[in-house]
């Protein structure tokens, strides 16, 4: 049952950093957040938001005196908080979208949630992967029953390739940052918020990792519906810096990316989703992707969580933020998805 009447909302024309035609201007309300929640409450079991002691004390011996949770979102199905959209994305398809399938491109983890929505709603889905992809990502999508078309050396020209595609096969190109998909990343925040506050914690603040920035735009939706005296912290690699310089900026700027966090490895800010952050997320932090190591080791060794490099870089980036940080603080582990040289450089070091 769809949550969204799409004769009411644009919702489906394409967004992208190049373009604003449509999708950008419209509004994303609580109202929309809370219906998303109800659907994908119904596929998806809410993620444990756990204190490690052991973490503590390895984040103290660095100079960090805040009390930190971590928000399990790895442990979802397909590994990651994606899976969200993906199924918020199911229970809003248009008949076009039913009738001609999904095309989409993805690195990885926005692959598999538009591949684990397209199976719920049996209808057919094509993820273009750049060559930069891991290995495991793509395997995970095929197994999801997609089709999985590799092309290019970066997202952005995975994401070209996409929209060719669709074009040629009559498939619906579905934006990473499509406002179905960012609404249901934005549960996780719902979720997280009704936690602390059952658990009588308010949140000082909340560490997110950015690429293409629908998970911090859905935090920064949440919080100023539940918790205005939140902060909200975005954390991205240094080594893919097209958000960070976008939201510094006030416009679409493109960036190179080699980081090696596969999750965050985006060229370009995307205008939805940087118009939401405008003005509603209070810092935006870079960090390295040795930071990024140095966290997933933490995580593993001290918090029994293997982490992704895009899953660990919010705590890198409560790390990088020393002594400054302060009170009780929610860091969105976001994704499980570590590659088989992934997990054999962290176990070296
Ligand atoms: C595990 C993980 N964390 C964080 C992110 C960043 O999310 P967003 O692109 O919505 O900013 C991604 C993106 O794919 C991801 O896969």
């Amino acid at each position: 049952m769809p949550s969204i009447d799409p004769a009411d909302r644009n919702y489906w024309t394409d967004e992208s950093s190049a373009r604003d035609d449509g999708a950008v201007s419209i509004e994303l309300t609580y109202v929309d957040i809370t219906r998303a929640a109800e659907v994908v409450a119904r596929e998806l079991p809410a993620t444990p938001l756990q204190a490690h002691p052991l973490l503590d004390l390895a984040l103290r011996e660095r100079g960090i005196a805040a009390d930190v949770v971590i928000k399990h979102e790895h442990v979802l199905p397909t590994g990651s908080f994606k899976v969200r959209g993906g199924v918020h994305l199911a229970a809003t398809l248009t008949e076009p979208e039913r009738a001609h399938g999904l095309v989409t491109c993805s690195t990885g983890n926005h692959a598999q949630s538009v591949a684990y929505g397209a199976r719920l709603a049996g209808v057919r889905a094509t993820v273009v992967m750049p060559g930069t992809a891991p290995a495991v990502k793509r395997d995970a999508v095929a197994a999801l029953g997609a089709e999985v078309l590799v092309r290019g050396a970066s997202l952005g020209e995975a994401a070209e390739a996409a929209r060719a595609h669709a074009a040629s096969s009559g498939g619906s190109f579905i934006c990473p940052t499509d406002p179905r998909i960012v609404l249901g990343h934005a549960t996780a925040y719902g979720e997280l918020f009704g936690q602390a506050a059952a658990a009588g914690t308010p949140l000082d603040a909340v560490l997110v990792p950015i690429g293409s920035g629908t998970g911090a735009a859905g935090a920064c939706l949440v919080r100023d519906a539940l918790a205005p005296g939140c902060r909200i912290i975005g954390v991205q690699s240094a080594a893919a810096p097209a958000g960070w310089q976008s939201w510094r900026s006030g416009r679409i700027e493109q960036a190179p990316s080699t980081t090696r966090a596969s999750g965050l490895a985006t060229t370009t800010g995307y205008e939805l989703t940087q118009r939401l952050l405008r003005g509603r997320l209070d810092d935006f932090l870079l960090v390295t992707d040795d930071d990024i190591d140095t966290a997933a080791r933490l995580l593993a060794s001290r918090a029994h969580t293997l982490a992704e490099g895009a899953g660990a870089a919010a705590l890198a980036g409560l790390i990088a933020s020393g002594p400054g940080a302060r009170g009780l603080v929610a860091v969105m582990c976001t994704g499980a998805n570590a590659s088989a040289d992934e997990i054999a450089r962290l176990a070296a070091a």
